[in-house]
């Protein structure tokens, strides 16, 4: 994640745009030190993701427990992509690409002489998540064009007028990863950004059962514990702090009213975090929990409402036959 250096980086043939130093290292760093300071602390979820946690991600995306993606990826597999794809000449921007895996699935199904009409924008926070993935479809699709951009697209949506129809993708249930009101907020954005005609497909995580949702979470190999250790890690990195990561547990359960899993990170023992611009440092008590992650679970109604908030008409709802997780495809009347 470099805030500081606007730059184009060639990969192949295809160039990847960084877009974060419009928001800056110290916006970040402030954000940072604001979500530190509350009563309880908490730390943004997309500091989950430099080199390690998007590594310790795709891990948790192959583990057993972990259902999600699975479950989308054989739902983007089995998609008439015809009927989501507005037209023959068409921009899909993808948001959160994260590797390549999931857009590889959608384009399988396409003919060649369609393909050849189609352009690819992965946006990611990961740079690095970018140029493996801009190898690995130069390789899969040649014919494919492809620009990478590197941004915050919770912060960073603009509206792109590309003279061609739009397809936005936003798979993973990261949707889920915002409040309810940052998630409205984020739809009125895409929706501002598209053009009458356009299409969204989003996948959503649903409500089911607690116990299958908290294993989901709480891997037998710990691999979720050591995802949700390394934002403090992360951390140190841009703020020269000195978390010690071993020093706190890994909590995540669902809560009910608010329809969501909750992971924090929870202190062993009394400590004080200092170090860069932490300064004089920060005491943490011994079973005082930072607060990490939230991932929203939607039901049928919530499928349905936060669309029509945003403006958009439903067009389908895809889902598997447990109804673990749903595709939804809206589109910009
Ligand atoms: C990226 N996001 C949708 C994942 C989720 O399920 O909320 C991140 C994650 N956190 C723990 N495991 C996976």
């Amino acid at each position: 994640m470099d805030y500081s250096r606007r730059e184009v980086i060639a990969c192949g043939s295809s160039r990847i745009v960084n877009r974060l130093p419009e928001i800056g290292l110290d916006t970040a760093v402030d954000g940072i030190l604001e979500g530190l300071a509350c009563s309880p602390k908490r730390i943004s979820s997309r500091y989950f993701y430099d080199p390690r946690g998007s590594a310790l991600f795709e891990a948790i995306t192959g583990l057993e427990e972990y259902y999600l993606s699975r479950t989308e990826k054989a739902l983007i597999e089995a998609l008439p992509f015809e009927a989501i794809a507005p037209a023959p000449d068409l921009d899909i921007v993808e948001l959160g690409s994260g590797d390549h895996s999931k857009i590889s699935l959608l384009l399988g199904g396409v003919s060649a002489r369609l393909l050849s009409g189609i352009r690819y924008v992965p946006v990611d926070i990961s740079c690095s998540a970018l140029e493996r993935s801009i190898a690995a479809l130069a390789r899969l699709f040649p014919a494919l064009e492809v620009e990478g951009v590197v941004a915050d697209y919770f912060h960073q949506m603009h509206p792109v007028s590309s003279g061609r129809r739009k397809l936005f993708c936003f798979f993973g249930s990261t949707i889920g990863n915002l409040s309810r009101k940052e998630a409205a907020a984020f739809m009125r954005d895409i929706a501002a950004s598209m053009e009458s005609g356009d299409s969204f497909l989003i996948g959503m995580d649903r409500v089911k059962d607690v116990r299958l949702l908290e294993r989901a979470y709480n891997d037998s190999r710990g691999v979720t514990a050591m995802f949700n250790r390394n934002i403090l890690s992360v951390l140190n990195g841009l703020l020269g702090s000195d978390f010690r990561p071993e020093k706190f547990e890994h909590r995540a359960f669902y809560n009910r009213s608010m329809k969501r899993i909750e992971m924090h990170l929870e202190a062993t023992e009394d400590m004080t975090v200092g170090g860069g611009v932490l300064r004089e440092g920060i005491p943490i008590a011994r079973g005082e929990a930072i607060h990490t992650e939230n991932s929203h679970k939607f039901d049928e109604g919530d499928i349905r409402l936060i669309g029509e908030a945003a403006g958009f008409d439903l067009r389908q709802v895809f889902s598997d036959e447990n109804r673990l997780f749903s595709l939804v495809h809206y589109e910009k009347p």
